[in-house]
């Protein structure tokens, strides 16, 4: 329940759209109550050589009782205009009675559409925020499927369950009352015999639909890594051709989607189970009514119902089982919608680890040093960095290499903040991270790494990316700068070239180029590569080095790179193993040492 209202609260002004709902949907019932109520004088006209039908006597005497005076109006109609003209009298009213019951239902769902739309937008937009505001930490694989299939497919099925309960906890319940009414009219004794037959229908209904939650839960998960699973597939698709593995993907994925449709099968044959369900028990009910109510007719004792009335309340009261009928199968839908709901809630109050602390200041620039002072982290439990003390003085270079999985990569990614370190403190002009705002400390920065990321855009929008308001100038400047100007122009529509999903339309070396002008253009005081060049051929490697060269003038530079000769001038060398700084110094202090950095140069010449 409280997920419920949870959700519905994106359906915020909630009042706009509930009060046109609840007026138009009134009127829409009341006319459409009045239709069949009339049904009883109809016949009575009809059959008019029988004597006109008394007032019904059990009913309440109330002033609201239409049912007595429209009856008592076609009596007085009778007496005076003759047959003919009341029942022309009693058809128009019926048909001015549907036509209005028509429009204003017409207008109900309209609210109620604009309600379901501007829910889905709402619900929408607050994951997708929330999920864009998470900390880096929290995305990985395993659950890059998973919040695809909340922001998709989840939200879809909680929007249909709002709105449907919505409707069903105010217009079905609503219809009912006044069918109720009506009926109670025409016949109390009738009434109360047939309303008992609900509360049992109810119960069995309940008892179907009770395991669907738990079966839409475990729906739900298989259909994230269904979605996870065809990501990857995707992304991968030539290393799987290359790997002759299509048929070995192809069965895992079939294994999954078998999996998922069972368990669909399973669902929705629950869910179709209530509805005959409750239609035969509505037909039951209906015949022992005609059977009850028929010999109350047939009785002819006094307060016995006339034929017209009997056939109005037939007709209403086969309309009551539509209300009903919308009841047990929106509760019947409503498990799969709240189940929904809450993996939809969950993504949304999942908090970012790295928020700002309140009164945390904004650094404006980069002028001295950032400095690491005894940090360590770990990956859950995992540790990966321990007691690193490194300073990273303004205008050096600065370069960390070591055997793979040694952390480099890690320690460089607690530099723009993407992780807080689990012990020590990391320190920008002597403030610790920790007291100014994320988006400051990354202000200062630009990155550069092994998978050069583009967006499915223009070449000119993918360089301008960190700067969206630059001038044409600035963004060829940059493409000089970077390399990358003459290829451009080279391309089917130079700078307005799309660079196609993810930038597979280009070279690993042209790629990665264009990152650099991205990063030339975004001017940030400090420039963090990581492996920059690994993933080039040595063509390719010697124009973005250049351009990297070109990048890192009058700049402080944090580098780490695979070919070492690469990083021979740089004034600082870390050598890092296994999470520690092992060795540190310039180049010829590093030979002279005789270790660990020495043994990677000769390995390198070697290789070379
Ligand atoms: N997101 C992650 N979650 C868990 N472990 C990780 C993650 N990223 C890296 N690691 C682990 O941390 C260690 C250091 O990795 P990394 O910093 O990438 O090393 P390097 O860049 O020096 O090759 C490795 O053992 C790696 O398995
Ligand atoms: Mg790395």
């Amino acid at each position: 329940m409280k997920t419920y209202f949870r959700l519905l609260s994106f359906a915020k002004p909630i009042e706009k759209f509930a009060i046109p709902y609840i007026i138009t949907t009134l009127l829409a019932v009341l006319f459409g109550v009045l239709n069949l109520t009339l049904l009883a004088p109809l016949f009575g006209v009809m059959m008019s050589d029988e004597k006109p039908a008394p007032a019904p006597t059990d009913a309440p005497a109330s002033n609201f009782n239409v049912m007595a005076k429209f009856q008592e109006f076609a009596n007085h109609s009778l007496a005076t205009n003759g047959p003919e003209k009341t029942l022309t009298y009693i058809c128009i009213i019926i048909i001015i009675s549907v036509l209005l019951s028509n429009i204003f239902k017409y207008f109900s769902q309209r609210t109620m559409e604009d309600l379901r739309v501007h829910t889905l937008l709402n619900l929408r937009k607050t994951v997708f925020n929330n999920v864009m505001n998470l900390h880096v930490g929290y995305f990985n694989n395993e659950r890059k499927g998973d919040i695809i299939s909340k922001v998709s497919s989840d939200v879809q099925v909680v929007q249909f369950t709002v709105t449907n309960t919505l409707q069903v906890v105010f217009k079905e319940p609503v219809t009912l009352i006044f069918y109720i009414i009506a009926l109670l009219m025409i016949s109390v004794k009738l009434t109360l015999f047939s309303l008992m037959v609900i509360p049992i229908s109810a119960f069995i209904i309940s008892k179907i639909v009770k395991r669907l939650k738990q079966q839409a839960k475990e729906s739900h998960e298989s259909f994230a890594k269904m979605i996870g699973f065809l990501d990857e597939a995707l992304g991968g698709i030539k290393i799987i051709k290359a790997f002759n593995a299509t048929q070995r993907i192809k069965d895992k994925f079939h294994a999954e989607n078998v999996f998922y449709s069972n368990l669909n099968r399973k669902m929705v044959r629950r869910q179709q189970l209530g509805s005959p369900v409750s239609e035969f028990l509505g037909v039951l009910m209906v015949s022992f009514i005609v059977w009850y109510g028929g010999s109350l007719t047939m009785s002819k004792q006094p307060g016995a119902l006339s034929v017209g009335q009997f056939i109005s309340y037939i007709a209403i009261f086969s309309q009551v089982m539509r209300p009903a009928k919308a009841l047990t199968d929106a509760f019947s839908g409503i498990h799969s919608g709240i189940a929904a709901g809450e993996r939809v809630l969950e993504l949304i109050d999942t908090k970012p680890q790295m928020v700002n602390k309140p009164g945390a200041e904004t650094i404006k620039g980069f002028n001295q040093a950032v400095t690491f002072e005894n940090v360590s982290f770990s990956y859950g439990t995992k540790e990966v960095l321990r007691s690193i003390n490194l300073t990273i003085q303004k205008g050096k270079t600065v370069a960390l290499v070591g055997p793979s999985g040694g952390g480099k990569s890690t320690l460089m990614d607690l530099i723009p903040r993407f992780h807080d370190a689990k012990s020590g403190t990391i320190k920008i002009d002597g403030h610790d991270y920790r007291d100014l705002t994320v988006e400051s400390i990354r202000a200062q920065m630009g990155t550069v790494n092994q998978e050069s990321l583009l967006f499915n855009d223009t070449i000119f929008n993918n360089i301008a990316f960190a700067k969206p308001e630059a001038t044409e100038e600035e963004v060829v400047n940059a493409a000089k700068i970077a390399n990358a100007h003459d290829f451009i122009l080279n391309t089917e529509d130079g700078y307005q070239t799309f660079v196609g999903d993810r930038g597979n339309r280009l070279s690993g070396g042209q790629k990665q180029r264009i990152c650099i002008a991205r990063a030339v253009l975004a001017n940030p005081p400090i420039m963090l590569l990581d492996e920059a060049t690994s993933a080039l051929d040595t063509e390719s490697e010697k124009l973005v080095q250049e351009a990297l060269n070109n990048l890192m003038k009058n700049r402080t530079s944090i580098v780490i790179a695979h070919r070492l000769s690469t990083i021979q001038h740089a004034d600082q060398i870390a050598v890092i193993d296994k999470g520690q700084v092992i060795e540190m110094g310039n180049h010829s202090e590093l030979i002279t040492h005789n270790g660990l950095y020495k043994r990677l140069i000769d390995m390198q010449t070697f290789t070379d």
